[in-house]
Formats: C-alpha cells, structure tokens, sequence
C-alpha cells in the first residue's frame, strides 16, 4: 500500500494558468494552502494578482519542453504533489469539409498530444514518490461531439481515453488520473464563440446557466485533495445536468 502522510502542505503545478479555468485553479488551490506553480504559453497575461509561488512558460505541443517546464517548477517548489493541465484551446467552429487537415492536427497536437507529454512529464515526477493527482479538463464535447467542432471533440474523446487507460495502468501506484468534463463556462475560449453559437450552448445545459470557472476550480480541488483517494481513470461530470453519462 502506498499511503504518505499528507498533513505538511502540498504543492502543485497548474499548465494553461494565465486564463479561464487555470486562473481560477491557481487561486483555489493558494487559498486550500497549497504551494503552486503557475505556467503558461501565455506568460506575458498573468492576472494582476496572481498567487502563485512560481510562474514559467510551458508549450505543451513542446514535450521535452513539457518535461523541462514541469521539472523546473517541481524543482522549485521543492517537489510535487499535483499536476491540473488547463492548456486547450477550440479552434474554429466550421463545417468539417471546410476545415482543413492541418488544422484538425493542430488541435489534437495540442489538446490530446499537450495532454499526454503533461501526463508523461508528470508521472515520471509523481511515480518515485507513490502519492500524486494528476487532472486533465477534458469536455462534454468529448462525450458528445459537438457539430462543427470534430478536432476539439475528437481532441477531448482522446484525452478522456488517455485518463481511463493511464488511470488504470497506474492504479496500484498512488498516482490518480482523472478528467473532468465541463460544459461551457464563462471564460475567454467560449467568448470567442458567436452569440448565435453561444445561445445554442446555453440551451443545451438543464440548468440554463453556463458554468464558472470557480465552480470547476471547486471540483479539482476535490480531485485533488487526498480524500479522493479511490477515484482514478474517471471522468467527472460539470454539465449543469447536460450529460447523461
Ligand atoms: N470554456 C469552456 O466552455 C470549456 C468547456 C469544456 C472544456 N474546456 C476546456 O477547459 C480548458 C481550459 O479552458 P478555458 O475555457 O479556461 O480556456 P482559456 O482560453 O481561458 O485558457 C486556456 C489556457 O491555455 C493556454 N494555452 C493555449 N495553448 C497552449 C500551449 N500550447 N501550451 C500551454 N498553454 C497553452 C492559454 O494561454 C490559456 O491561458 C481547455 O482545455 C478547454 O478546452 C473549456
């Protein structure tokens, strides 16, 4: 059994955190106490009040880059504890003949291959330890399959395939693999959506609402708290009653 006594603060590393969903993961995991390195392709927009102890750049289509990006922010926060990979992006909304193959690559490339070197990087760190939590934001649209958006649904089925096999695979091992799967919430990725777009993802979440970011950063703060200790390779629903799975 590999258990570790958990009372001494934790640390964790947060990837796509300059915005949206990763913002609002850095500031929830700061207020539970944890230390947290913040890092970004974005380093030049970290929010005014940033809380992180450390902050970095990361490309997450890079995977030595990945590798190095993580090392250095375990490094200096003195080890890690928890990984929450935020970094995706949607891509245009576009009829699939009109989208182009090299833009279907890039989205998985970024999304599903981003995903994986996370994963990758992260085990690596979190596997000579026994103990980690390693959370990917996968999407209902992974589930669904979101018309006009085959790469970034098809992106989001692979990265929930990639939680369930690696969850399982390293299920002995201390180490959690989950995902969650959010519906829209109210962040810049969805701002980029046309209100007609937009009004047709309301309609679709039971609620009537989009969801926050602060409602995400809520569940990975469960999913990354030691009490989710017997949940791994699975993907937890924020659809506001959308999914049906
Ligand atoms: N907003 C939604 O409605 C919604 C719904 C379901 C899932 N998601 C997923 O949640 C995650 C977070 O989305 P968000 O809405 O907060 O988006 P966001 O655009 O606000 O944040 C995404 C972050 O990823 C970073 N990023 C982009 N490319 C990167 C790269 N190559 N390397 C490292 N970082 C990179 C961006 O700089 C940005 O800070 C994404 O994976 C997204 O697909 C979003």
């Amino acid at each position: 059994m590999t258990m570790q006594n958990l009372d001494t603060p934790r640390a964790a590393i947060v990837v796509g955190a300059s915005s949206g969903m990763g913002a609002a993961v850095v500031r929830r995991l700061v207020a539970d106490g944890m230390t947290v390195a913040a890092l970004d392709l974005a380093t030049a927009n970290w929010p005014a009040d940033q809380p992180a102890a450390y902050t970095g750049a990361i490309d997450v289509t890079d995977a030595d880059g990945v590798a190095a990006a993580i090392g250095g922010a375990a490094a200096a926060l003195g080890g890690v504890d928890v990984v929450v990979n935020c970094a995706g992006i949607l891509g245009p909304v576009t009829p699939t003949v009109e989208t182009e193959q090299s833009t279907f690559e890039r989205i998985i490339a970024l999304n599903l291959g981003g995903a994986f070197a996370v994963t990758r990087a992260s085990l690596a760190l979190l596997l000579p330890r026994g103990y980690g939590r390693i959370i990917h934001i996968a999407s209902i649209a992974g589930k669904e399959g979101n018309p006009q958006m085959a790469a970034y649904s098809a992106s989001k089925a692979g990265v929930i395939g990639l939680v369930k096999s690696v969850g399982k695979e390293y299920a002995a091992s201390g180490v959690t693999v989950n995902a969650i799967a959010p519906a829209s919430i109210e962040t810049p990725l969805i701002q980029g959506m046309t209100p007609e777009r937009r009004d047709v993802q309301r309609s679709l979440i039971p609620m009537g609402r989009f969801g926050t970011v602060d409602e995400i950063a809520g569940l990975v703060s469960f999913i990354a708290s030691p009490d989710s200790s017997f949940t791994t390779g699975f993907v937890f629903d924020a659809t506001g009653g959308r999914a049906d799975y």
